[in-house]
């Protein structure tokens, strides 16, 4: 029947987001089939400007191959163009008006993409649902984007204004971070081997850090940057996301509603952060690079004033009080600018007790002490996970011993398996009404709720922020915390 059709609206169809992400996702997922027939697309925004053009300005995102031109240009037929305001009910009467011509019905299901700035959320959310639902039994899902607020008071009243107009249930609050597979994953590597979960505690986990780096600065969106600062950007979301998949119990079952119920009652046992165990820092031009990008400091990018402050690293030390985890530190560190393009999860076991070996050579430490077994999730590049393990060294006498690994690196393990890009699945997930990989208002509150205190003592300037050069590996001072929290930094 007619009713199972789609519309899948972009808000922002001009913007920046919808050229380099959503746009080319869309035709990766009609490309590979994914999309139900019968899709229509319709970008909106307030230029008057046309699909053609909207198609050549993303088109260097798209990698449309020679042999699928003919599947791509159907694919740009489907997609329309309205232009409008985001604050008029007669322009969004009008949008779902050209909306019922183009699917030829009116109960189409809708779904809308807000790839949109957050100052015309609050209108545009309210418009939509006023006057561009879909007739029964078609249904709508809301698709948004961080920053969903800037601090627990103003997400708060976000989630308010957005209640008013949506059930929980019509919102897909996106983190792309759960789009990606080795964060997928760690749910299947925790709860589908006993011999990891018997030792998933603080009786054998001494440290947990969970790292983000980036080998480039802020790029021109300095502006957009300044105002939310590395923890806002990336730690309050992606890496807490990460921490919650990691601390959980076992859900009672794969469905969405029970993994988020974990995931938001292990946050719930966090407290909120303490400056004390915050280190901050922000980047410097690299005076001796070559490359032109790394001679800039944060404060020569053009949005951001010359006396800024705001931390484009940090690290923080996060303290989970449940029986599982009390007392093991989970070191989140996150920074731009920095020497590599890397995030990762890194699970560190305690010492292995008693002297046996202390009078043998375990060449690969300098301490001459017998290496702590490691677990790594490598989210990205190169997706991996591998355990670091002591043995033998091969050939020699005696009991000479070497730190080596467990190595499954997909690129080895698993060649020529396409790993689908993040918003590839969450926007799939979307069509298919899936929430496990989406943030549910509670967890939104609660990762809010932890970081809240810290920011406000950032914001008012009260914590050292500490120079780096671009394209060092960190700050010394976070290293040092992480020591002395007992974290182990090995070669
Ligand atoms: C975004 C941040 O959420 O994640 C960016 O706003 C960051 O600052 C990006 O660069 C990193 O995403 P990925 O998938 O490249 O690790």
């Amino acid at each position: 029947t007619g009713s199972e059709s789609h519309i899948f609206f972009v808000f922002g169809a001009s913007g920046d987001l919808a050229k380099k992400k959503i746009y080319p996702t869309l035709w990766w997922l009609y490309r590979d089939g994914f999309i139900p027939e019968g899709t229509h697309f319709i970008g909106y925004a307030r230029s008057q400007i046309t699909t053609e053009k909207i198609f050549e300005n993303a088109a260097k995102y798209m990698k449309v191959k020679d042999n699928e031109r003919d599947l791509y240009e159907k694919f740009v037929k489907l997609n329309s163009y309205v232009a409008g305001s985001y604050d008029k009910d007669e322009d969004f009467k009008h949008l779902t008006n050209e909306a019922n011509q183009i699917s030829n019905q009116e109960s189409a299901h809708r779904l809308f993409y807000l790839a949109l700035p957050p100052s015309v959320y609050g209108s545009v959310s309210e418009l939509i649902s006023k006057h561009c639902r879909p007739k029964s039994p078609g249904w709508m899902r809301l698709i948004v984007e961080k920053p969903f607020g800037k601090d627990l008071e103003s997400s708060n009243k976000l989630s308010e204004h957005l209640n008013k107009f949506y059930t929980e249930e019509e919102i897909y609050r996106i983190d792309h971070y759960l789009g990606k597979e080795m964060v997928q994953n760690i749910i299947v590597l925790r709860f589908s081997n006993q011999i990891l979960s018997r030792v998933w505690n603080r009786d054998s986990i001494a440290a947990v850090n969970i790292i983000f780096k980036e080998d480039i600065g802020t790029q021109g969106r300095g502006g957009y940057f300044d105002e939310f600062g590395i923890i806002r950007d990336v730690i309050q979301n992606h890496l807490m996301q990460i921490l919650s998949i990691v601390a959980m119990e076992k859900p009672r079952s794969t469905k969405g509603e029970d993994i988020r119920d974990e995931k938001v009652k292990v946050l719930r046992c966090i407290a909120p952060i303490k400056p004390e165990d915050v280190v901050i820092g922000q980047y410097t031009g690299d005076k001796n690079s070559k490359d032109p990008e790394r001679q800039q400091g944060y404060l020569d990018d053009k949005g951001v004033p010359k006396d800024s402050t705001t931390p484009t690293f940090a690290q923080v030390v996060i303290f989970i009080n449940n029986e599982r985890w009390a007392g093991v530190p989970f070191i989140l560190r996150a920074g731009k600018a920095l020497n590599e393009k890397k995030a990762e999860i890194r699970i560190q076991f305690r010492s292995t007790p008693g002297g046996m070996f202390d009078d043998d050579n375990h060449g690969s430490d300098p301490n001459g002490k017998l290496a702590r077994d490691e677990l790594v999730i490598r989210v990205q590049p190169n997706e991996a996970i591998y355990l670091k393990l002591n043995t033998k060294r091969p050939g020699e006498m005696g009991f000479s011993i070497e730190e080596t690994e467990l190595d499954l690196t997909y690129g080895n393990r698993y060649k020529g398996v396409k790993l689908p890009d993040a918003y590839e699945r969450l926007i799939l997930d979307v069509f298919m009404g899936s929430k496990i990989n989406f943030v549910r208002s509670d967890e939104l509150e609660q990762a809010w709720r932890i970081v809240d205190p810290i920011l406000e003592e950032i914001d008012k300037k009260k914590i050292p922020v500490i120079p780096y050069t671009f394209g060092s590996n960190g700050l010394n001072e976070a290293f040092d915390a992480a020591r002395k929290h007992g974290y182990i930094f090995r070669g």
